[in-house]
């Protein structure tokens, strides 16, 4: 057991008062317990969503992912009616991409932003209107130019000179026109709760504010190409508003320059919205920060005495973030005895292979026993993966019920965003399936690999 005068636990993990709670902030909002103590997730008990589909199992929480499509809609169509403009919000595909997510943001009204080929024939494969989609990448290939102008993609956000010139050859060669966008670096870098802004950051996004003219100059001498205006995006998981204000207020400045030589109908400030991983996670309401990125965006114009540009924005985990819970099943159970007390781990069966952001970024994560309750003292865990690898955490601190045991089932919380796209076969672990729970009824939306797929690509096996 964790004492707790001697204890490995960093300083923001809180006892809890019961190891079992599903912390509101966290979780979706149809998880809950059934009257013996299990998990439910989208009305499907956590037992039969695993002797259905076994363990690991990646769960999507259909409510829940709409829920937050449509906020974050009718948040950003209110806060800019209020402003005299309007707003488009185009879901982040890399957040989370198969062919039913995309249905489902189709229908709540969204738009789609994709960044690679891959991603767009996706998108194209779930029936979507290309015109509702937005193509970004720092190295978009002629292929793929050609494909995504050939499909009539809405709009492309241009990323560097080079891909000016390639897009203009591709767009003359089809007598198409092609509307776009031009990335820039406002030179505000958000993490968290602090955000930096810098002149110059040294990063391979957009282009710098300074280089910005001239490249916007270049698109509109190329026939074919329809400049549209700015985009910019500032990180990820950022908390409050004051980023996407100084950041705006940078892209604006520019963007009033840019309509001296003709219209700027649009900016897109990106994503970025944070979710919360843990209970010390405290993310803005959407309503509120909606409310306060495009006040800042029309006070700036209004400053400026510009019209307020129709506004775009780019959300991947604020959609899809919490609506995901991974399962996994407890193998094995080790206390290591350290300086500071002990440390539990806590073995499943995945890891790193299904969820790579604590190995990548140190991310941290929530976790609960999932086919039980337990009244037994909360002990601190971390829980690692099964991979050959010391770094292949899946929830570096928790507390569970200090009872947990090989067979337990584990939920882990808020995996809906950059875990599945993230996913890797390391050590020839097959990736787990997607389901996706509502109303009491699950149904796969990407199936799980078999060792055949695997070995498939195995040239030296003979089939
Ligand atoms: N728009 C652009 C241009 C982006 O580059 C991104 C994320 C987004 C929108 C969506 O950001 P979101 O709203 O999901 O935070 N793999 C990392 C995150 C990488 C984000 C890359 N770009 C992670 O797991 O935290």
């Amino acid at each position: 057991m964790q004492s707790t005068s001697a204890s490995p636990a960093p300083e923001w993990l809180v006892t809890p008062d019961d190891a079992n709670d599903l912390a509101r902030a966290v979780w979706p909002a149809s998880a809950h317990r059934t009257e013996d103590g299990e998990f439910v997730i989208g009305g499907v008990p956590a037992s039969d969503l695993v002797r259905e589909h076994g363990t690991p199992l990646q769960v999507l929480d259909e409510g829940e992912v709409r829920r937050r499509a449509a906020a974050l809609r009718d948040a950003f169509d209110a806060a800019t009616a209020a402003h005299g403009t309007s707003a488009r919000i185009y879901y982040a595909g890399k957040a989370l991409l198969n062919t039913t997510i995309v249905r489902w943001m189709l229908d709540e009204g969204l738009n789609v932003d994709v960044c690679t080929g891959g991603e767009l024939e996706v998108a194209l494969r779930a029936g979507a209107d290309a015109a509702r989609l937005g193509f970004h990448g720092n190295n978009k290939s002629v292929a793929e130019l050609e494909r995504a102008v050939e499909a009539g993609v809405g709009t492309i956000i241009i990323d560097s000179t080079v891909e000016i010139e390639r897009l203009g050859r591709v767009v003359a060669d089809r007598g198409a026109e092609q509307r776009v966008m031009l990335r820039v670096n406002s030179g505000v870098h958000a993490e968290t709760h602090d955000f930096l802004a810098t002149a110059h950051e040294d990063q391979k996004f957009g282009f710098p504010l300074v280089d910005a003219p001239e490249a916007v100059a270049l698109i509109r001498r190329t026939p074919g190409l329809i400049f549209v205006g700015l985009h910019c995006h500032i990180g990820s998981q950022i908390f409050g508003v004051a980023g996407f204000r100084e950041s705006a207020e940078r892209v604006l400045a520019l963007h009033e320059q840019l309509l001296t030589g003709g219209d700027v109908p649009q900016l897109n400030l990106g994503g970025g919205f944070g979710i919360a991983y843990t209970r010390v996670d405290d993310p803005v309401p959407i309503t509120e920060l909606a409310e306060g990125i495009v006040a800042a965006v029309a006070e700036t114009c209004a400053r400026r005495g510009i019209a307020v540009p129709a506004l775009s924005f780019e959300p991947g985990r604020a959609i899809v973030g919490n609506a995901g819970v991974t399962l996994y099943e407890v193998g094995t159970i080790k206390d290591v005895t350290l300086d500071q007390g002990i440390r539990r781990y806590v073995s499943v069966d995945g890891g790193m292979s299904d969820n790579a952001r604590p190995a990548l970024y140190g991310a941290q994560y929530s976790a609960r026993l999932a086919s039980r309750v337990s009244e037994a003292a909360p002990a601190l865990v971390r829980v690692v993966g099964k991979h050959c690898e010391s770094g292949d955490i899946v929830v570096d601190h928790e507390y569970l019920p200090g009872d947990v045991a090989p067979g337990d089932l584990l939920a882990v919380a808020a995996t809906g965003a950059y875990c599945a796209p993230l996913s890797s076969n390391y050590n020839h672990v097959t990736r787990p399936p997607i389901v996706a729970v509502r109303d009491g009824a699950a149904h796969v939306i990407v199936r799980g690999e078999s060792m055949a797929d695997l070995l498939a690509r195995d040239a030296g096996i003979t089939p």
